[in-house]
Formats: structure tokens, C-alpha cells, sequence
């Protein structure tokens, strides 16, 4: 008998039909005479009723039918006479197909810490929070592809493997097949010519180098990939690899950038609202409830449903840097010497916690910052007349603090050279990126979006490690 899915037999009428399910067992309850078995199958939040009357069924087989076991049930699909649920299935046959051990399986049908969970990552999807948060990932990365799609956008695979440091920040993990114990060498050091690729090579830290290639011929793309940083920064927002969206868009300056990176945004948000609904309900009380153990002043003005709801319907704010840094030095936390960085003047460059001050307190939206100094920015965004600051931008997120950052490219070949030589970007390297502004040069801007960063806010997940299925930290890649 072929098996329904859950999410299809709860929108069903019970018409007496005999129908097959399988899934794992979230709780059995009951008595010698009947038990109430909850099953999942991971097509939807909700849980099937299986009710096992005591005279139909062996006593040794429901004792195996623990939380965690996996089953298979075939019965009649009847109205549920309790409460919670319309239908329910009334059990011809049960099979056990994979038993769980109580005393060993970890996950018991309580509340378990995220702490805990993350040491069990190649169990936490069995539970309702990250099934919730890993169909809340898929949603969202098949949003992305329809926007980018119906746009007209085509998806670029950039290579992982690179020589290239798009970002120049140095923070990347090398790639070789060398002996570690024997390394060759020449009288320059390390001799990279008998290295796998003939040269150094590492894994990318961004695509967008090789997008914007692709945006000089094909008008408008974007990469969906995997990104590794080497950066040794053990927060909550922070992975060594994570995915990254980047689209490229030629003949486009900042201000279109910015449109598109605010429509986009707000297009994934609701495209979950409106194909996750049952999940970002149940995320939405799993805050509430979180929060119900946290000084008043710690908690969150909205729930999670209402905050998406409030950042679709927000103009973000814009602002340049200059303004940003005007409205923080005059702040109070500045004044009275409350943030751990105390903002001078032009240059500083913003923490979190200045990020935060302005989205949270300040305008309490989401707010665009551009034009930052070219001293704390990459090399490769357009220099502005005043020959201070970049054509750069972030946007700033509520809860999360930067969740995309991007620019105008530079595409004056003199000036973006000047610029490498300035920052030690070594040009031989990227020969292939300055032919670009040689040959058919033209205005273009990008942007990357942190795909976890997005899954955080759109779950009110508050440790990115739990939006990931599988997080790579220092010090940690287990699994
Ligand atoms: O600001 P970043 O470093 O920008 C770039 O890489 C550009 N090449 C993008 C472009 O213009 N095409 O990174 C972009 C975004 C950040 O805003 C943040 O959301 C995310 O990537 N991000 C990280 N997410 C998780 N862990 C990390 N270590 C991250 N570093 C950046
Ligand atoms: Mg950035």
C-alpha cells in the first residue's frame, strides 16, 4: 500500500477510507486498552493521532513503540473524537520498522536546551523546533531562486575553489594535496608549482568576482553557494562556512542595488508567511515562550509573526555613514560611555553594538547604511568624487545586525588599479577581473546576502548555529 504523508491525511475528510502512513513517534500515551500514538513524518509541524486499541494488538509490540521508533500504520481514517485535531487514524496493522531504545535514545518527549540539541545534530531534526527551522531553510532557498528566476536573473556556479581573495581580508582555508611532512620548496619558500593546481588556491570566500563576469555579458545573475572564512570569530552570527547569495546587475548603480536588495529581502519573507505558515506559528509561541524567562527589558517588543509582518511593511531607512556616525556620537550610550567602542568620529568603523543602537532603539526598522569610508571597505567599490568614502552599502536587520553588504563596482580600470596597489590586492593574480574594465566596461553593482543571517531572522533562531544543519565553527566540525 502506498504511504499519504501526514500534512495530506490532516486536510482530509475521515470518509472511512483505508489508508497507509509511516513516520516516527513523537509520544505514545494511553492505557492497557487503547494507546494514543503521535506520529510525525516531517512533511508538516503537525502530528497524525494513531489510536491502537488493546484487544487488536500484541502487548509486546506497543511496548516497542517508543518516542523516536519508527513505524508504519495502516488503518481507517475516522473524526478524532478528542480535541487538537479533526482526523485520526484507527489502527488495523502496525509495524515496527526501526526500534528506539528508551534508555539510550536522547530526545524524550520534554523540552531539551539548543546547547544540548547542537551536541546531537545528527538527531535535532527529529525535533519540532529544527524541522520547523530546516523547511523554514528550504522555503526560503527556493524563494530565492523564484525572485532571482522571474526576474530574469541567471544562477551562476562560481568556483569554490579559487586563488582569488575577493574580499582581500586574508581570512581563507587553504586547498593542497601536499604532503604536510614534506612540503616541496624552492629558494622562494613553498614551491606552489608542484602543489594539486600549479599555484596557491583556497576556498572562496565570495563569488562575486567571477558574478560580475558573468553580469558583463549576461545583464543580470546571481551565485547561491557555499563560502569558508577563516576569521576566528566565535559569536552568534558568525560560521566559518556559510551560504551566500550574491546577484550582479550591470548597468545598475547603488540606488538600484538597493531597491532590489529591499524588494528581494521582503519577497522571501513573505513567500515563507504565506507556504509556512503552520512553522512560523509554532516558532512564533517557541519565542514567546523562551522569552517568558527573560528580564522584561531583554525582551523583544514583537513577536516573531508580527516583526516579519512589521519589516515587509517598513521603507527601510537610508542613511550614509557621515549621518550614521553624526546620530551615534551624539547617542547616549556614546555620551555616557555605554558601548565597549566609543565612537570618534569618521573612520570608526560599526560594531554591533552600533548597528544595533540604530536599528533597535534609534529607528526601530531596518536601516541601509552607504557611503563608508574606502579605508574600511573592499577594493573593489566605487570611489566617490570626495575621495573618502565608497559607494558601499549594508543593510541592518533587527536582532540580527548586518545581513547584506554590498556596492557599486568600481569600473574605471585606472582607478580601481590605484586602489589594489594601495591595499597590497595583488593585480597579476586578478589579471582576468581588471580585463573587465578594459573591455566593455560599464556601471554595475551587487550585493551579498548571508543566507543564514536571513534563516535567523526569519526563524527568531538567536544562534546561527541553529539554522544550519550542520554548523562549521572554530574548533568544531563534527558531523
Ligand atoms: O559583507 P560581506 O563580506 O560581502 C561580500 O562578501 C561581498 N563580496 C558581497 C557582494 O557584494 N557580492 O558578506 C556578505 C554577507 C554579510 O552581510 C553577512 O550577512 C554574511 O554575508 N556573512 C556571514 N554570515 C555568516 N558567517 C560569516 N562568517 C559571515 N560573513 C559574512
Ligand atoms: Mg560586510
Amino acid at each position: 500500500m502506498k504511504r499519504i504523508k501526514v500534512k495530506s491525511l490532516l486536510s482530509e475528510k475521515a470518509n472511512g477510507q483505508e489508508i497507509c502512513v509511516k513516520g516516527w513517534v513523537r509520544t505514545r500515551r494511553g492505557s492497557k486498552n487503547v494507546s494514543f500514538i503521535a506520529l510525525n513524518d516531517g512533511s508538516t509541524i503537525n502530528n497524525i493521532q494513531v489510536v491502537a486499541e488493546g484487544d487488536h494488538f500484541d502487548e509486546e509490540l506497543i511496548k516497542k513503540i517508543t518516542t523516536g521508533s519508527s513505524i508504519s500504520v495502516i488503518g481507517i481514517l475516522v473524526e478524532s473524537k478528542g480535541g487538537g485535531q479533526n482526523v485520526e487514524i484507527l489502527a488495523a496493522y502496525i509495524e515496527i520498522l526501526g526500534e528506539a531504545d528508551t534508555d539510550e535514545f536522547p530526545l524524550q518527549p520534554k523540552k531539551h536546551s539548543l546547547e544540548f540539541l547542537r551536541e546531537k545534530a545528527h538527531l535535532r531534526f527529529r525535533t519540532n523546533t529544527f524541522s520547523a527551522v530546516f523547511r523554514l531553510r528550504h522555503a526560503l532557498t527556493f524563494a530565492v531562486h523564484k525572485f532571482f528566476n522571474d526576474k530574469g536573473f541567471s544562477n551562476i556556479h562560481t568556483p569554490i575553489i579559487t586563488g582569488a581573495d575577493a574580499e582581500g581580508a586574508g581570512e581563507m582555508f587553504q586547498v593542497t594535496n601536499f604532503d604536510l611532512d614534506n612540503i616541496p620548496k624552492n629558494e622562494n619558500g613553498i614551491d606552489y608549482s608542484q602543489d594539486f593546481f600549479g599555484s596557491k588556491t583556497n576556498l572562496t570566500v565570495s563569488g562575486q568576482l567571477e558574478a560580475e563576469l558573468a553580469a558583463l555579458a549576461l545583464g543580470q545573475v546571481y551565485t547561491f553557494g557555499p563560502t569558508f572564512r577563516a576569521e576566528n570569530s566565535n559569536t552568534s552570527r558568525h560560521l566559518s562556512e556559510f551560504w551566500m547569495i550574491e546577484p550582479e546587475i550591470a548597468f545598475a548603480d547603488l540606488e538600484e542595488n538597493m531597491d532590489l536588495a529591499e524588494e528581494f529581502l521582503k519577497y522571501c519573507i513573505q513567500y515563507c508567511i504565506t507556504n509556512n505558515e503552520d512553522d512560523l506559528r509554532f516558532l512564533d509561541k517557541r519565542l514567546e515562550d523562551e522569552e517568558k524567562n527573560l528580564k522584561k527589558e531583554e525582551r523583544s517588543e514583537m513577536g516573531l509573526l508580527e516583526r516579519l509582518q512589521f519589516v515587509i511593511e517598513s521603507d527601510f531607512v537610508r542613511l550614509t555613514y557621515r549621518e550614521a556616525i553624526d546620530i551615534l556620537r551624539n547617542s547616549k550610550p556614546n555620551k555616557k560611555k555605554k558601548f565597549q567602542y566609543i565612537i570618534e568620529g569618521f573612520g570608526s568603523d560599526l560594531q554591533s553594538e552600533h548597528e544595533r543602537y540604530l536599528v533597535e532603539k534609534k529607528y526601530k526598522k531596518p536601516v541601509i547604511i552607504t557611503d563608508y569610508p574606502k579605508g574600511i571597505k573592499a577594493f573593489y567599490m566605487k570611489q566617490n568624487e570626495d575621495g573618502e568614502t565608497v559607494r558601499a552599502m549594508d543593510i541592518l536587520f533587527p536582532l540580527i545586525g548586518e545581513i547584506v553588504g554590498g556596492s557599486q563596482r568600481e569600473e574605471n580600470l585606472e582607478k580601481l588599479t590605484t586602489r589594489m596597489e594601495e591595499m597590497n590586492v595583488d593585480k597579476e593574480e586578478l589579471w582576468w577581473y581588471l580585463e573587465s574594465r578594459k573591455f566593455g566596461s560599464c556601471t554595475h553593482s551587487g550585493f551579498g546576502l548571508g543566507f543564514e543571517r536571513l534563516i535567523m531572522f526569519v526563524s527568531g533562531m538567536k544562534n546561527i548555529r541553529d539554522v544550519m544543519p550542520f554548523p562549521r565553527t572554530p574548533q568544531n566540525a563534527e558531523f
